[in-house]
């Protein structure tokens, strides 16, 4: 919006430019919002746990029955099997998120080449695999943070409505389905100005996880980014966002089971 402040065309020409690189590098190679490479084991090149990871992985982006944005695969046996869990944002289309999805395969094994267990976020998905149990089981012990450094005007309003708006957006997304745990929402502050904000949980987390995964997040507002007017908080099992815009969309409908809405119904009369 600023740049039809400038009057001089060649100012506007070089922003063009800028932005035109800018969007070309990132969809050449988009860098992940956060990401956690862990030490705790590697593979080595060759190996039938990369070999399990491959295959999982291209399973992963060549599906195409699930439509409700989670997916949680395995591959493999004993020592050498992976677990993955890949998550879109709850209000992004399939479209969207399968080309997440598919960033975040290329991105994160290029990222931690040899490890076991590895994490990405993007803006609208996150991917993770691991050798080690991962579904159904809440983890909170890597962080990734982002936030815009501007305070807000009135941090005290805003504090408290922030606040006031994750909790309830936390509690309707625990009692969320297991297909979907995401809510968004939106609250004024101080009368004058809106903050909006989104939570998510993996799907296969029980409510009182979910619960307790997001309570965790919204904890760690505190040490990083209390009173910023903007800001993610990035954990394996849940994520949150807050702006000062609308940033998120219209959730697509969620579908109660993908076999009532896909098989065709009988014939009138059987
Ligand atoms: C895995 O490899 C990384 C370097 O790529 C190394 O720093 C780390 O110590 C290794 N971890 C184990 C458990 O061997
Ligand atoms: C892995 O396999 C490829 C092709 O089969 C081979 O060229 C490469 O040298 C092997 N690498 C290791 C570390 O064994
Ligand atoms: C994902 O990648 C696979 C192969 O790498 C490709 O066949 C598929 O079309 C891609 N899907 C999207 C949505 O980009
Ligand atoms: C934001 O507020 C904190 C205190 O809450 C202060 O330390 C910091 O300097 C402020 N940052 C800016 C950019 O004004
Ligand atoms: C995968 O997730 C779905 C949806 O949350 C759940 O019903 C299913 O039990 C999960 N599968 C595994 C192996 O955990």
């Amino acid at each position: 919006m600023t740049i039809y402040g400038f009057s001089s065309r060649t100012m506007l020409f070089s922003i063009s430019i800028i932005l035109f690189q800018l969007v070309r590098i990132t969809i050449a190679q988009p860098d992940f919002s956060g990401f956690f490479c862990s030490q705790s084991g590697n593979y080595s090149s060759n190996s039938t746990y990369q070999a399990n990871l491959n295959r999982l992985l291209s399973s992963l982006s060549s599906n195409t029955e699930i439509d409700y944005g989670f997916y949680n695969f395995s591959s493999g046996e004993d020592a050498d099997k992976v677990n993955a869990i890949a998550l879109c944002r709850g209000d992004v289309t399939l479209d969207k998120c399968h080309s997440c999805v598919n960033d975040s395969i290329y991105k994160l094994t290029q990222t931690c080449p040899y490890q076991k267990e590895a994490i990405g976020w993007y803006d609208y998905c996150m991917l993770r695999y691991s050798d080690r149990a991962i579904f159904g089981t809440v983890e909170t012990g890597s962080i990734a943070y982002l936030w815009n450094p501007t305070n807000a005007s009135n941090m005290i309003e805003f504090n408290q409505a922030l606040g006031n708006l994750l909790n309830n957006l936390q509690t309707e997304a625990a009692s969320g389905t297991s297909l979907r745990k995401f809510a968004t929402g939106d609250t004024s502050v101080a009368s004058y100005q809106r903050v909006f904000a989104l939570v998510q949980c993996t799907p296969d987390l029980t409510q009182v996880e979910c619960h307790n995964c997001l309570v965790t997040a919204i904890g760690h507002i505190v040490d990083y980014s209390e009173g910023k007017i903007g800001g993610r908080v990035f954990l394996p099992s849940c994520n949150l966002e807050w702006e000062m815009y609308q940033f998120y969309g219209i959730p697509p409908p969620q579908p109660s089971t993908p076999t009532t809405i896909f098989s065709p119904l009988p014939p009138e009369g059987t």
